[in-house]
């Protein structure tokens, strides 16, 4: 069952209806100034950090779960009856309801009794505000008389302390009113230099700041009294929830239609300029309104909003493909490549699923993300890369996340998660090969932020491999500290005290648990340092160094970490075998067949073949591949958070998505395009569009999780938007099936493609140039032919053409 389609043309998710399995969402801004928006309206705003910047409110585990809100009441002055046109929160029986999903905006639609009214929300480039930009239109035959409310609640800027601070925070609300624009301004007075804004096109005919008189008492949002009885009370906050409403009456002739516009944003002053006139506690406005006078204007508007879609086509139209597959194209042009900017610039911080309160910026997901992201923002990559490394420790090790506002490590998680600095090597390389920049390894970085301790950007990817060199266990295996990629693997933790975090709890004395997976990931990241060196002029080491500890590693593999059918997970603190038939359940883990294979281990013997056979055989299902089997029925003390879950969900035989394209790459790289391509479309959301009343999140985006077969809800997603398997995804497509890869002499062409696919067509632009690539199947392999402007070349990687030459015809005969 469906509750929208794709609208391809215009790069939207259309939604039919409001009641949604959950609220299905898209993200505004994707600079600094950042909206949460679903399909009713509902969601937040902020400046730069969820936490720390946060603009409006959002109240957890409310019901309905998508409340607040961007909400406009509309109230028929003649009958006195009023609703929402998104639906929510008035839920009133709405015709036409319709709301568009596209890149960086959302148009919410509907008509009510012969009144239309149309919402288009954006964020401009450039500027920290949003827009609302409302059409009325009535179609009645009839004169109309309308009263408009907007309305939003403000938070008192640090979401955690506005959700559990109530003593002070009832207290310190403050606001302002001039000509017609309402200030959000608590704690400006003290420390704060910023302060928010909420403006409206029209002449006022009255507002509201105090959200309890604007609500009246006992009354929620979906019955405001000031809306009920059509006139604000024009009332002023002192403490208790700050809010801003306009009151704006309309009257429509029939036939006509009206545009109003409100701005809602976020600005800082100058701190020797905060008060105007100096020595007064008012805010100076001057800073702040020639912005909002641009933004009032509608064909300013309307310009700002081409230019965002200006924008948006720049960075699709880097890679845009035509394969035989509806899925592929949707996701690869379109929605993966927008999910993977989203990733890259939120990390795990504000979706419906991760608060924006709690987590960060963090080191492994964010080194992961970028790779979706740097063909598309390879500036933005490369500041993103130093900003992690300058979270990491002298040792190598990294600060598992970092406070975005800040940029610094977050004490309270630390480090001593063994996986985290590898992902450098990882997106460091991607950078080197999708830019040919080799000036960023040059780039002094220093260590937790602490001026004085810079070194190159080279020498912290050396530093990151010894973290792992200088950490190997009794089998010569590395060490897993707190956890590797799958954090809720916690073999030295062994918490039975249900207050104690998993990861961060004191970790045992001498923990000895090793991870098969950090082998994979370090052999694959000593692979690409070996390569980085050889182009590196003042080295610490050699590239035979790197080449050398990939070979031992590899060989520690294959004798310690292959359980006879499949690669074994881990060792755990004594010893024991993780991941094994031996073991009394979790026999087989998805992460090491992945990620080892891709490292290029048993790629030679057989093994590599086995172990995807075993994936295929143990771990696939319909809806994904699980991470392990059998899911652990009882917690295990000394496995720690895995086995807290109940069977089938998250890291406990959940299909964690985020770890199917590794199976998908390493099936590409043994040849297998068909069987690839079944994995990518078992988990690809459009594919799964027809049954979202089973997988319940958004149709256009990835979750982290779909239940796996031990849960009673096997099939149904969670936690949707912010999950590496967005960046993930489109490497296995794009990189490893259609096989456009860039590497470090140029771009490869290497497909791997279902054997039924007749071809398929490509445009990338890569380091300036534009490719026009043709693939053609003439035999049911793997082997490529390349002729690039009419001539054939040996190989499979294109050769930068010379200066000057800026598009290139590239033929390839697959058979
Ligand atoms: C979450 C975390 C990520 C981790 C994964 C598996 O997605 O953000 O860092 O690798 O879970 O546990
Ligand atoms: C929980 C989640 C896991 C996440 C971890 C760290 O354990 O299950 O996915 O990575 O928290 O925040």
């Amino acid at each position: 069952m469906k509750y929208g389609y794709f609208d391809d043309q215009r790069r939207e998710y259309v939604i039919s209806r409001p009641d949604t399995p959950l609220p299905w969402i898209n993200y505004l801004g994707s600079e600094a100034y950042f909206g949460l928006i679903s399909n009713t309206a509902g969601g937040y705003s902020f400046y730069r950090d969820a936490r720390l910047r946060r603009i409006t409110r959002y109240r957890y585990n409310n019901v309905p779960l998508d409340c607040g809100g961007r909400y406009i009441y509309l109230r028929d002055n003649d009958t006195g009856e009023f609703w929402s046109p998104s639906w929510q929160p008035t839920r009133c029986r709405l015709e036409n309801y319709v709301c568009r999903h596209g890149l960086g905006y959302t148009i919410i639609g509907s008509s009510y009794q012969g009144i239309e009214a149309q919402t288009r929300y954006f964020v401009p480039l450039g500027d920290n505000l949003e827009i609302w930009q409302l059409t009325l239109t009535n179609h009645r035959p009839r004169p109309t008389h309308l009263s408009v409310f907007s309305s939003i609640e403000f938070c008192l800027w640090d979401a955690h302390d506005d959700a559990t601070n109530f003593q002070r925070n009832l207290s310190t609300g403050e606001v302002e009113i001039e000509e017609g624009v309402i200030y959000h301004k608590t704690e400006y007075r003290e420390r704060r230099n910023h302060f928010a804004f909420f403006a409206c096109s029209e002449d006022l005919d009255g507002f509201d700041t105090q959200r309890d008189v604007f609500l009246g008492p006992y009354r929620g949002w979906d019955s405001p009294l000031a809306v009920e009885r059509g006139c604000s009370f024009n009332s002023i906050a002192h403490g208790w929830a700050p809010m801003g409403s306009h009151h704006i009456q309309v009257a429509l002739a029939p036939g006509e239609s009206r545009q109003i516009i409100f701005l809602l944003g976020y600005h800082e002053n100058p701190p020797d300029q905060k008060f105007d006139p100096p020595g007064s506690q008012r805010i100076n406005k001057q800073t702040v309104k020639p912005l909002i006078a641009r933004y009032l204007d509608k064909d300013n508007v309307d310009a700002a909003f081409e230019a965002l879609r200006a924008h948006w086509d720049r960075l699709l139209g880097v890679l845009q493909v035509d394969t035989p597959d509806v899925h592929t194209n949707r996701m690869v042009n379109i929605w993966n490549a927008y999910q993977n900017m989203v990733t890259f610039n939120l990390s795990r911080s504000a979706s419906f699923f991760e608060s924006g309160i709690s987590r960060g910026i963090g080191f492994r997901d964010s080194n992961q993300d970028l790779l979706g992201a740097v063909h598309m923002v390879p500036a933005r990559a490369r500041q993103r890369i130093l900003d992690l490394a300058a979270t990491q420790l002298e040792t190598g090790g990294a600060y598992h996340q970092y406070q975005p506002l800040t940029k610094r490590g977050n004490d309270e998680i630390g480090s001593g998660f063994n996986d985290d600095s590898l992902w450098l090597v990882l997106s460091v390389a991607a950078y080197l090969k999708e830019t040919g920049d080799w000036s960023i390894l040059d780039e002094p970085v220093a260590y937790e932020n602490r001026p004085g301790s810079e070194t190159s950007l080279y020498e912290h990817l050396e530093r990151s491999l010894r973290y792992t060199l200088e950490r190997l266990g009794p089998h010569g295996l590395p060490l897993i500290g707190r956890a590797d990629w799958n954090d809720c693997l916690n073999l030295n933790t062994f918490s039975d005290t249900p207050d104690e975090p998993f990861q961060t709890a004191t970790t045992r004395k001498g923990g000895v648990a090793e991870s098969v997976f950090i082998a994979g990931l370090f052999v694959l990241a000593a692979k690409e340092m070996e390569r980085i060196s050889e182009s590196v002029s003042r080295r610490i080491r050699d590239p035979q160094f790197y080449a050398e500890a990939a070979r031992r590693m590899e060989a520690v593999v294959l004798e310690h970490g292959w359980d006879g059918e499949w690669f074994l997970r881990a060792y755990d603190a004594f010893g024991r075998k993780v991941g094994s038939r031996e073991c009394e359940e979790g026999h087989i883990f998805v992460e090491p067949q992945g990620f080892c294979v891709m490292a290029g281990i048993g790629l030679e013997d057989g093994r590599a073949e086995q172990a995807l056979a075993a994936v295929r055989e143990r771990l696939a299902t319909p809806h994904g591949i699980v991470l392990q089997q059998p899911a652990y029925s009882r917690y295990y003390l000394h496995l720690g958070e895995i086995s807290s879950y109940p069977p089938g969900y998250k890291e406990n035989a959940g299909i964690f998505c985020h770890t199917n394209p590794w199976i998908m790459i390493a099936e590409a790289m043994l040849g297998h395009g068909n069987q690839a391509h079944d994995h990518y479309l078992r988990i690809n959301p459009s594919a799964r569009e027809g049954i979202s009343e089973v997988h319940r999140c958004e149709p256009y985006v990835y979750a982290q999780m779909i239940a796996g077969p031990d849960a009673p809800t096997h099939g149904e997603a969670k936690n949707s938007w912010l999950t590496g398997t967005a960046a993930w995804n489109y490497v296995a497509i794009t990189q490893w099936m259609l096989g456009i890869r860039p590497s470090y002499e140029g771009l490869q062409i290497a497909p791997v493609i279902p054997d039924d696919w007749p071809g398929f067509k490509a445009t990338r632009v890569f380091r300036g140039v534009t490719y026009h690539i043709t693939v053609e199947r003439v035999g049911a392999g793997n082997t490529v032919s390349l002729i690039v402007d009419g001539q054939p070349i040996a190989g499979n990687i294109i050769p930068l053409p010379p200066e000057g030459q800026t598009e290139v015809r590239v033929e390839v005969v697959l058979k």
